[in-house]
């Protein structure tokens, strides 16, 4: 693997201030490997709520964020907005934002450039569709995604690369070790002949989708998986432990 064990959980659009402050309670008490970078992603409103009562061993990520400076653009968050509240990372290229809402490459390549210039790491997300890996696709669509990241970030040291196969998301059908590991390999090789040795060899690429804490560690063993996005399973304190403590 490549850097320090990454887990991210993407809260989505689930909670209430009350379910949130539960879940926060029990992360706070959780005991946490030390060796895993750890990282929350709660609904934007409930963001503050979260940097003032979570534990700073967690740090806070933002689901989506502007593609510049704020302004008139209205229901938009700004990249420094979510500074002034603490957060150090947004996940941007997410399938649901990709699919549901319908951002484009150039349009998540964007945010991902600003948001990177002004400091904040980001979860970059890619993964293909049930009928682009049946059709025998996964690695042109996850490519393809790769390089529209690529060709808009400046640097790649507070990129966290997520492959999130969309068949996998949210519907209890995991990959198979071999079938996350194979992809994680092509996209380090991706990195290797389109970016540089280094990027390849330093940048983490986590894999996401219906990750629990009953699979987790046979995932984790696979060399080139670098962590986890988990969204249902990191909803649930002590599953979530159990997943970030899957480090090998
Ligand atoms: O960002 C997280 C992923 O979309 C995975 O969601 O663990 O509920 O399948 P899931």
């Amino acid at each position: 693997g490549s850097g320090k064990f990454f887990v991210g959980g993407n809260w989505k659009c689930n909670g209430t201030g009350d379910s949130i402050s539960k879940l926060v309670s029990d992360l706070n008490s959780a005991i946490l490997e030390s060796d895993v970078d750890v990282v929350v992603a709660p609904p934007f409103v409930y963001i503050d709520q979260v940097k003032n009562s979570l534990s700073d061993r967690i740090e806070i990520a933002a689901q989506n964020c502007w593609t510049g400076k704020g302004g008139a653009f209205t229901g938009e968050i700004s990249v420094e907005q979510l500074k002034d509240l603490g957060c150090k990372w947004v996940v941007l290229g997410h399938s649901e934002r990709r699919h549901i809402i319908g951002e484009d490459d150039q349009f998540i390549g964007k945010k991902a450039a600003y948001a990177l210039s002004e400091g904040l790491g980001v979860i970059a997300c890619i993964g293909e569709l049930l009928e682009e890996r049946e059709a025998g696709k996964t690695f042109d669509v996850c490519f393809q995604q790769l390089k529209a990241f690529a060709d808009a970030v400046p640097s790649w040291d507070k990129v966290v690369i997520a492959y999130e196969p969309v068949w996998a998301i949210g519907t209890g059908k995991v990959a198979t070790p071999e079938q996350a590991q194979e992809v994680h390999v092509a996209v380090r090789d991706w990195l290797n002949k389109n970016v540089s040795a280094d990027v390849s060899s330093k940048t983490r690429i986590i894999y996401g989708g219906s990750v629990n804490g009953g699979n987790c560690a046979e995932l984790a063993k696979q060399e080139d998986i670098d962590g986890f996005l988990v969204g249902g399973a990191s909803l649930k304190g002590p599953e979530f432990a159990t997943i970030i403590n899957s480090v090998t």
